[in-house]
């Protein structure tokens, strides 16, 4: 199918828990309307892979479950979203992750994209994706992806064809680091304590839209480009 880029959706931020289906649904949100999928997770393995001078920094605490300091996200963020593939508008998929982390994306989009601000075409769609949690550690632990072109399967919900094989590359799956139990009980806590406070960031200022994220992954994708088309049209 190929993408709707008569669509320009804007900025999306998509929050909720370790597991909660971000990554799943901003690929589709890709596929879809042809923008790209900013996922800091992402960006911070590729750092650890690479052994970048970041990557070096970031390997222990991410192996912990921990959050990365804001202050050594900021500058990698900051240059992915001044891309040009980053015009008609991105996903957000892991970022922000703290209330300082909010405040600084609003206050970079105040300062890089100030005459789209003012037009409406910058403000982000704050998407929260609501799951219960007692599912996530099997969601967690079911996960595996491929390692050439990122497509998640789940070993419960979501099976490859063929075990352990990309349907699309027929390469071997593989398993994050951080997926082991006792990582994944760090990440969630660090979600409850550090995280949770941006849902209410958003929800104060009045931009927080929820969908149920314990849906399938068809339906919760349904929910997402029904709030996308709603909210951006008339833009
Ligand atoms: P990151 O890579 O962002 O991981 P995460 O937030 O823990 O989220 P996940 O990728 O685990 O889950 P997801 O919501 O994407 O779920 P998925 O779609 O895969 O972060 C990793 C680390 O990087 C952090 O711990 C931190 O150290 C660091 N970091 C990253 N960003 C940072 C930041 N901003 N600040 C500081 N540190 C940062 O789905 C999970 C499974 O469920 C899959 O198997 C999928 O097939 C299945 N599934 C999805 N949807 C459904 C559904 N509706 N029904 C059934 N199964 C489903």
């Amino acid at each position: 199918m190929a993408a709707d880029t008569a669509h320009n959706i804007g900025p999306v931020i998509l929050l909720g828990p370790p597991g909660a289906g971000k990554g799943t649904q901003s690929r589709r949100i890709v596929e879809r309307y042809g923008v790209p999928q900013v996922s800091t997770g992402d960006l911070l393995r590729e750092n650890v892979r690479q052994g970048t001078p970041l990557g070096i920094q970031v390997k222990d605490v991410m192996a912990r479950g921990e959050l990365v300091p804001d202050e050594l996200m900021y500058d990698m963020v900051a240059e992915r979203l001044r891309r040009t593939d980053c015009e008609r508008g991105y996903v957000l998929d892991g970022f922000p992750r703290t209330s300082a982390q909010a405040a600084w994306l609003d206050a970079f989009l105040q300062r890089e994209f100030f005459e789209k601000l003012q037009r409406g075409k910058c403000l982000p769609i704050v998407i929260r994706i609501g799951v219960d949690y007692n599912g996530l550690l099997r969601r967690i632990t079911g996960r595996r992806s491929c390692p050439v072109c990122g497509r998640i399967y789940n070993v419960y919900s979501q099976p490859p064809r063929v075990a352990d094989t990309c349907d699309v590359e027929g390469s071997k799956l593989v398993t994050r680091d951080d997926d082991r139990e006792e990582v994944i009980r760090e990440r969630l806590a660090a979600y409850e304590l550090q995280t949770k406070p941006v849902v209410e960031y958003y929800a104060h200022k009045g931009r927080l839209h929820c969908v149920d994220g314990d849906a399938s992954v068809e339906q919760v994708t349904k929910q997402i480009w029904r709030l996308l088309e709603g909210e951006r049209s008339g833009e």
